[in-house]
């Protein structure tokens, strides 16, 4: 497994690469692997020539400076984890190789980033679109790997994909649970152990909101209620918001006619966590 620091070196081996005729996948990572990526990983490599796996924290994606400083970092683990899973090139640049001085292009959607993660974190999706959009410049994939986990991203980073005419496919695979239902998330470590516990009533209400549609169901204002309801039987939750609404748009439905998806964000303690789950009749 090779480490490549810098956007020029990694451009050039990708380059070899596709001249060789092999095809590439990627896992753009912020690191602090858990499940929920080494899935992403297995099936990139089963389905590529060459895994490559991105490692960085990308700062400007992040609205608040303390989350930043608090996103857990463990690079000797994750390259450990990374090779066990088989990838063949970790990128890891670092801040002033991806933005050195003088930069100033961002890339910005102008619908998808309106609600939910975009209205609770300023600016987020647009230090997201951004950086995928460099890394996919940089690491030339023919593939790139998603979570369903961060459902409002795979959107973003989908039609941003469509609409700059990338050539790139983009894989989002189903969200990594704990057993008692929490979705794997690399900030799920900072729980207290009763935040750990109250946690997974995240995932309870979005399975009891699938169930109910699965009975009949169809009233999107109902199961939105049920779902915050569920999430305040929790006493350490502060939830920050639910939606029921279309799965490609993200604008919130009235009556679910067809397939809809339910997200959701709360804090536990000083923890923020979001989840999400598909609702199909
Ligand atoms: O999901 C993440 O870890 C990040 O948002 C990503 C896609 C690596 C971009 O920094």
């Amino acid at each position: 497994m090779q480490t490549i620091e810098t956007p020029r070196d990694m451009q050039k081996l990708a380059e070899d690469h596709r001249r060789a005729g092999q095809s590439i996948g990627l896992v753009p990572t912020m690191g602090a692997l858990h499940e929920g990526h080494l899935s992403l990983i297995r099936r990139c490599r089963a389905e590529n020539d060459v895994a490559i796996m991105s490692l960085f924290v990308n700062p400007t994606q992040f609205n608040r400076q303390d989350d930043l400083d608090r996103y857990p970092r463990d690079l000797a683990g994750d390259s450990g984890l990374a090779r066990e899973a088989g990838v063949d090139i970790i990128f890891a640049p670092t801040v002033e190789g991806m933005y050195p001085q003088g930069y100033q292009t961002s890339v910005t959607l102008e619908q998808l980033p309106t609600r939910w993660e975009g209205t609770s974190r300023p600016g987020h999706f647009q230090g997201v679109a951004t950086v995928c959009t460099k890394l996919f410049t940089i690491c030339r994939p023919h593939r790139a790997y998603f979570g369903q986990k961060d459902y409002q991203q795979s959107r973003v980073v989908r039609r941003l994909a469509a609409d700059l005419n990338l050539d790139l496919e983009i894989v989002v695979l189903p969200t990594v649970r704990e057993a008692d239902g929490l979705a794997l998330s690399s900030r799920n470590v900072l729980l207290k152990p009763e935040e750990r516990r109250q946690a997974r009533v995240l995932s309870q209400a979005l399975f009891q909101a699938q169930a109910d549609v699965r009975a009949g169901q169809r009233d999107a204002t109902r199961l939105h209620a049920a779902i915050e309801d569920r999430i305040q039987t929790a006493p350490l939750a502060v939830l920050d918001y639910v939606g029921v609404c279309d799965p490609e748009t993200l604008v919130p439905l009235e009556k679910i006619e067809d397939r809809a998806v339910a997200v959701v964000a709360a804090s536990f303690g000083t923890t923020r966590l979001i989840d999400n789950a598909l609702l199909e009749p």
